[in-house]
């Protein structure tokens, strides 16, 4: 995942900058627009200010805004500067190195990549003059998505048209993103507890956060991969991934994890889905009449479990990691539940402990594989999530090499 500051310029393609915007949110970037004042002419940066959910930087002399600071420290800052669409305008101005404002300003200050998305006329694009100055970023070192061929805004129909936003999307990703085994992998992580509903408004729940199975969504989505989260219920905000299931109990996680599954190349269980749900549902509230109350529990589908059975049958399949809350004889018990389950990695966790585990956003996790075990230190989820999905991209890497 990077920081892209975003750079729209005063063209008719300024409006196509928002879906640029959330296709790069959505990939897992964050993004800063940065405006230039012809641009606020084509959209609002309210826009931009509420898709981006930063403040929206519209020009170098804005009351109350220390220019000179505000664009070293986004200089120093941003992973990639994206212009879209570059007019020819802003195009001459970083050719020649003029700064009068902040886009331009922001691009001789940082040592961020270039990607420029030129947008205008038939006849400006063919122009010398800007040839010379895109040979000239060229020689520099910019990249360029190339404009389309359409219908433009001046009646003619030629090159000049912006590109789509999802070209420029891709073209940026390509740039922000190291090349590693993830990238462009399918991988489901189901995350967060279940709630077993047994009347309206009462539930069996558990202490999942959701925290840990987030940290690894966010990590593959960083590493390039299309990540689909199923998630039971919690307070935290989803990452930026591709798509996001909501779920509430151990029932509708089995379904939407098992729909989905054939089409992943890894498949994690992070989720703390319940072992038992109520037989029955009251349709209305259990009222207080006894002074004992008897729950009937039944086994939830075993989602783990189930998708190592059908790999096992079917030869192939994605890779599988589950977790295993545990409180005594943490290898012993996780190596056992790997085997049961058929899965390649468990990760096994001491929820004995009060600063791992549930609810803390730190983990004391073994990795423990069909080669061994592995005891992680005590660290963030981010960094425990990064280790995890640093052993399954081992396993992606040699699988690919027995294929
Ligand atoms: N799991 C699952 N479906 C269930 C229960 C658990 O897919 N109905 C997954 C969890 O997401 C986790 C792994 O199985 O990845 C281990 O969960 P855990 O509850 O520790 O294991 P159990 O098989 O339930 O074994 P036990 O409770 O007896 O230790």
């Amino acid at each position: 995942m990077g920081l892209v500051a975003l750079g729209v310029t005063g063209g008719i393609g300024a409006y196509k900058a928002v879906e640029v915007a959330r296709g790069l949110q959505k990939r897992g970037h964050e993004v800063v627009a940065v405006m230039t004042h012809s641009a606020t002419r084509f959209v609002g940066a309210v826009t931009f200010e509420a898709i981006t959910r930063r403040r929206v930087i519209t020009d170098q002399f804005e009351d109350g805004m220390n220019a000179d600071i505000e664009h070293i420290a986004l200089a120093s800052t941003i992973d990639l500067l994206l212009i879209a669409p570059a007019t020819a305008n802003i195009i001459g101005k970083l050719a020649n190195g003029i700064a009068d404002d902040f886009l331009s300003t922001l691009y001789t200050a940082t040592r961020a990549p270039l990607l420029i998305a030129p947008a205008m006329n038939t006849q400006m694009f063919a122009h010398e003059a800007v040839r010379r100055n895109l040979d000239t970023l060229a020689a520099r070192g910019a990249r360029f998505v190339e404009p389309g061929e359409g219908y433009l805004a001046c009646g003619w129909i030629g090159k000049g048209r912006l590109a789509e936003p999802d070209e420029i999307v891709a073209a940026a990703d390509a740039i922000l993103r190291p090349e590693g085994p993830l990238r462009g992998q399918r991988v489901l992580v189901a995350a967060g507890p279940t709630y077993e509903d047994f009347d309206p408004v009462r539930y069996i729940g558990n202490r999942s956060s959701g925290r840990m199975g987030y940290a690894i969504a966010a990590e593959a989505a960083r590493r390039g991969a299309a990540v689909t989260l199923v998630t039971g219920p919690t307070t935290i905000e989803a990452p930026a991934v591709r798509e996001v299931v909501k779920v509430r109990g151990a029932g509708e996680m089995h379904q939407a994890v098992m729909a989905r599954a054939g089409g992943m190349d890894v498949v994690v269980m992070a989720a703390a889905v319940a072992d038992y749900t109520p037989v029955n549902r009251a349709a209305q509230k259990v009222a207080k009449d006894a002074d004992t109350l008897t729950l009937v529990l039944k086994k939830t589908p075993d989602i783990l479990g189930e998708l190592g059975q059908r790999r096992l049958a079917a030869g192939s399949g994605p890779v599988l990691v589950g977790f295993a809350a545990e409180t005594e004889d943490v290898i012993a018990h996780a190596s056992a539940k790997r085997e049961r389950k058929h899965a390649d990695l468990i990760i096994a966790n001491d929820v004995s402990r009060t600063d791992a585990g549930f609810d803390v956003d730190t983990n004391a996790v073994t990795i423990v594989a069909a080669s061994g075990a592995e005891s992680l230190p005590l660290q963030s989820k981010a960094r425990v999530a990064a280790a995890i999905l640093d052993r399954v991209e081992r396993l992606l890497t040699s699988r690919a090499i027995k294929a």
